[in-house]
C-alpha cells in the first residue's frame, strides 16, 4: 500500500503524515510531497520513528515520483483560512493548486484513490472531477471530499452536550463541508433525545466549529490537528476497506440523486473505493428544511468548480 500526501509540509499534512507513519500497516510507504523546502526535513524526521512504514521525502520538482504507484492520494495542500474569512474565500489560490495536482494524478497514478481535504471541498472536488474527466480518467468511485472532520466534531459535541461516552455516539452527517451545507442528522443519533432548542443549537455549532478554531488561532490557520486525526481515520479506513474490510464512513462523493452532483452520504468503501452510497435515511421535519435551504447554496459551489475547468 502506498499513500502519498500532497501538502505534507503543512499543519494538516504533518499530523496526518506522523499518524499515518504510526497506523499505516507493516510494509507501506507513505510518500511526503510539498513545494515548501522543509519536506525532506520532515521525511528525515518521521523516518526515525520505528514503524515498518517507509516515509519518503519529494519536493516541488519530484511530485511525479511521489505519485507513481500511490494507491491512495491525500490533498491538504492550499493555504487556509484566516479570522473574518469563509472558505470560498480560498477558492482564487487554492482552485489552481488543486488543478495542477489532480493534472499530475491523472498523469502518473490514474488508478488511486483520492481524498479532497483542500477547501472549499464544495468546489475543489467538482474542480478534481472535472480535470479528472478532461484527462479521460475520472473514476467516481475513486474520488472523495474528505468530511471525516464533521463527523468527529459532531460525535464530541454530543457527547459532551448529553454526558456521553464519545466512543459509543455516532453522528450521521450530509451534505457538504461549509457553512449551512454541513448538515448533522441528530434526529437518528442512537438512544439520544434532544430537544428543539439542542437542536438548533448543536447544529449551529457543529456547521461553525471550524470558525471556532480559526478564531481560537487568531491568524495562525484553521484546523490542523483534528483535521489531521480526522484524514488518518478516513484514510485508514479505505486502507481497511482496500483489504477487505467491511467499512462504512460519510463522505462526500458524487451521488445520483436530487440533491446535488455531490452530496455527503455514508459510503460503504471497498477494494476500488465506492462500493456501495448507502442512503441517509429519514430526515426530521427540522433537518428536510435544513436540507431544502442548502441545497441551492451547494449546488451553486459545485458549478462554480466546474466553470473553472470549462471556462
Ligand atoms: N476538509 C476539511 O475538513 C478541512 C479542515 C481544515 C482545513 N482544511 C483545508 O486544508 C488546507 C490546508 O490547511 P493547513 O492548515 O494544512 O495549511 P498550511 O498552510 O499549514 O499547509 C498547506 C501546505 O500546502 C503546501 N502547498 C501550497 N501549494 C502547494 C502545491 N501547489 N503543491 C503542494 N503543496 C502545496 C504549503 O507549502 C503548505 O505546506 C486548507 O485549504 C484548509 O482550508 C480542510
Amino acid at each position: 500500500m502506498k499513500v502519498a500526501v500532497l501538502g505534507a509540509a503543512g499543519g494538516i499534512g504533518q499530523a496526518l503524515s506522523l499518524l499515518l507513519k504510526t497506523q499505516l500497516p507493516a510494509g507501506s510507504a507513505l510518500a511526503l510531497y510539498d513545494v515548501a523546502p522543509v519536506v525532506p526535513g520532515v521525511a528525515v524526521d518521521l523516518s526515525h520513528i520505528p514503524t515498518d512504514v517507509k516515509v519518503s521525502g519529494h519536493g516541488k520538482d519530484d511530485l511525479a515520483d511521489a505519485l507513481q504507484g500511490a494507491n491512495i492520494v491525500l490533498i491538504p495542500a492550499g493555504v487556509p483560512r484566516k479570522p473574518g474569512m469563509d472558505r470560498s474565500d480560498l477558492f482564487n489560490i487554492n482552485a489552481g493548486i488543486v488543478k495542477n495536482l489532480i493534472e499530475a494524478i491523472a498523469d502518473n497514478c490514474p488508478d488511486a484513490c483520492i481524498g479532497i481535504i483542500t477547501n472549499p471541498v464544495n468546489t475543489t472536488v467538482a474542480i478534481a472531477a472535472e480535470t479528472l474527466k478532461a484527462k479521460g480518467v475520472y473514476n467516481k468511485n475513486k474520488l472523495f471530499g474528505v468530511t471525516t472532520l464533521d463527523v468527529i466534531r459532531a460525535e464530541t459535541f454530543v457527547a459532551e452536550a448529553k454526558g456521553l461516552n464519545v466512543a459509543s455516539v455516532h453522528v450521521p452527517v450530509i451534505g457538504g463541508h461549509s457553512g449551512t451545507t454541513i448538515l448533522p442528522l441528530l434526529s437518528q443519533v442512537e438512544g439520544v433525545e434532544f430537544s428543539d432548542e439542542e437542536v438548533a443549537s448543536l447544529t449551529h455549532r457543529i456547521q461553525n466549529a471550524g470558525t471556532e478554531v480559526v478564531e481560537a488561532k487568531a491568524g495562525g490557520g484553521s484546523a490542523t490537528l483534528s483535521m489531521g486525526q480526522a484524514a488518518a481515520r478516513f484514510c485508514l479506513s479505505l486502507v481497511a476497506a482496500m483489504r477487505g474490510d467491511n467499512v462504512v464512513e460519510y463522505t462526500y462523493v458524487q451521488v445520483d440523486s436530487d440533491d446535488a452532483v455531490f452530496f455527503a452520504h455514508p459510503v460503504r468503501l471497498g477494494a476500488n473505493g465506492v462500493e456501495e452510497i448507502l442512503p441517509y435515511g429519514k430526515l426530521s421535519a427540522y433537518e428536510q428544511k435544513a436540507k431544502e435551504d442548502m441545497l441551492g447554496g451547494l449546488r451553486g459551489d459545485i458549478q462554480m468548480g466546474v466553470d473553472f475547468v470549462n471556462g
